[in-house]
Parts: C-alpha cells; structure tokens; sequence
C-alpha cells in the first residue's frame, strides 16, 4: 500500500511562523519590499520572502557564476541571485519596464551588487535569441509573461551548462493548474509549460509548494 501523502497545508499563522524562521531580511531588502508595496495592485508581482531567501542559498550552494533572470520588475529575486553569485559573478536580467526596474537598480546599488549586474530593457525573447550559442549560464530563474515561458526555456535551456539549474515561478497558478473550469490564457500557457517541462528529457525536474510554486530544473550531462 502506498503511504498517505505528506504535506502540511499552510494557513496565515504557519505561513508567519515559517517566514518568521529563517534568516531575516536585511535593509536593503525591507526597504524595497516597502516601496514595492506601494506601487499598489502590481506589488503581487514580486517574488515572496522565501523565495528570495531561497534563491540566494540556491545560488550560493550550486556555486553558479553566471546567471539570467526573465522579469526582474523590482528587483527582488534579482537581488538575491546577484547576492548568492560570488564577486566576479554575472547576472543578466530581463525585463521590459524601466520604471519598475528603476527600483532594482536602486536596490542593487545599496546591496552593492551593481557590478555583478547587467539589465537589459527589451521583450526578453529578443534579447536570449540574440545571445551567443554556446553555454553561457549556470543558473536561471523565469519570471515574466507566462506565455513567453516555453521559449524563455527553449532560448535558456541550449545556453546552459550541463548541471545548471532553470528554476521558473508561478508553476501551481493559484491551484488553477488542476481546476478544469480555470482556462484563462495565463493559466492555459502555465499548463503548457509543465508539460513541456516534464517532457523533456534533456532535464531533471520537481515541483516545489513555495509560495505560487517553483519548478527546479536540472540539466543532464
Ligand atoms: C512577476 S514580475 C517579476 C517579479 C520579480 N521576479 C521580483 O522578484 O520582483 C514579471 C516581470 O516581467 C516583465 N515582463 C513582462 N513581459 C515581458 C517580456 N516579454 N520580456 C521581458 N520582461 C517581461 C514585467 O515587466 C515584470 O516586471
């Protein structure tokens, strides 16, 4: 007989203890989770605090040196990418908003990580496809439009080095990944993705129940 399933559901008190259980944040990061806060409805965009935390020590414990991002708008998740990346690291990120990305900027630069990081303004499908051929990442983190993300991985995936990890978020949508009646076009591309994720065989993969969900993907020799 199969075990029953291990899970523990999360309600307002657990999810506060659990954030309440890891490393804190820092300034730099409060002070930018704050502004982000008041920018209003488009706040709900930024990665949640364990993710963050979670991106940095995911960077750091792969050793990775060069890195991509795809929608970077505050600069959250970027932040902890270039923070997990060694001095002489490199992310590249991708985003299509000046405004938003004027924030991240701001951010990195009191973090000190400005050098480490390069943005570029531009739908981030241009800008992969124009990147050069050979291996060049050994970390991404996928984060934008959600009908871009088949070809951010496609365009990502031939650029990383065997054992890099793609790691993109939003993967649950809510819960509406099992809801039939759910057909948005958000969610209809999201679904897309998974399967496409769990179709190809160039990759390891899980699912992780962080935040709106998080897909690991790991890329074979
Ligand atoms: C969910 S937010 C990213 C949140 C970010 N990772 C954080 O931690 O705060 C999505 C971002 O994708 C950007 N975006 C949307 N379509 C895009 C595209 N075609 N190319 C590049 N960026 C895009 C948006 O401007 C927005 O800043």
């Amino acid at each position: 007989m199969l075990p029953e399933p291990k899970f523990t559901a999360l309600d307002d008190a657990l999810y506060g203890y659990m954030l309440a259980h890891r490393s804190p944040d820092d300034e730099v990061v409060r002070e930018l989770r704050e502004e982000t806060a008041r920018l209003g409805g488009p706040a709900v965009m930024q990665v949640a605090p364990e993710q963050a935390t979670f991106l940095r020590m995911l960077v750091a414990a792969t050793g990775a040196r060069r890195a991509v991002e795809v929608g970077t708008f505050t600069g959250l998740s970027s932040l902890s990418i270039a923070r997990g990346l060694p001095v002489d690291g490199r992310l590249l990120c991708l985003d299509v908003s000046e405004e938003w990305t004027a924030l991240a900027r701001r951010a990195w630069a009191k973090a000190g990580v400005a050098e480490r990081v390069e943005l570029r303004i531009a739908p981030a499908a241009e800008t992969l496809r124009a990147l050069p051929e050979q291996p060049t990442f050994d970390f991404a983190f996928i984060d934008a439009d959600k009908k871009g993300y088949p070809v951010y991985w496609e365009e990502i995936l031939r650029r990383l080095r065997p054992g890099g990890l793609i790691v993109a978020d939003n993967v649950l949508w809510d819960g509406d990944v099992v809801r039939p009646e759910a057909q948005d076009e958000d969610v209809v591309a999201i679904r897309r993705f998974n399967e496409l994720v769990l179709a190809d065989p160039r990759v390891e993969s899980v699912m992780l129940a962080i935040a709106d969900g998080l897909t690991i993907a790991r890329k074979l020799l």
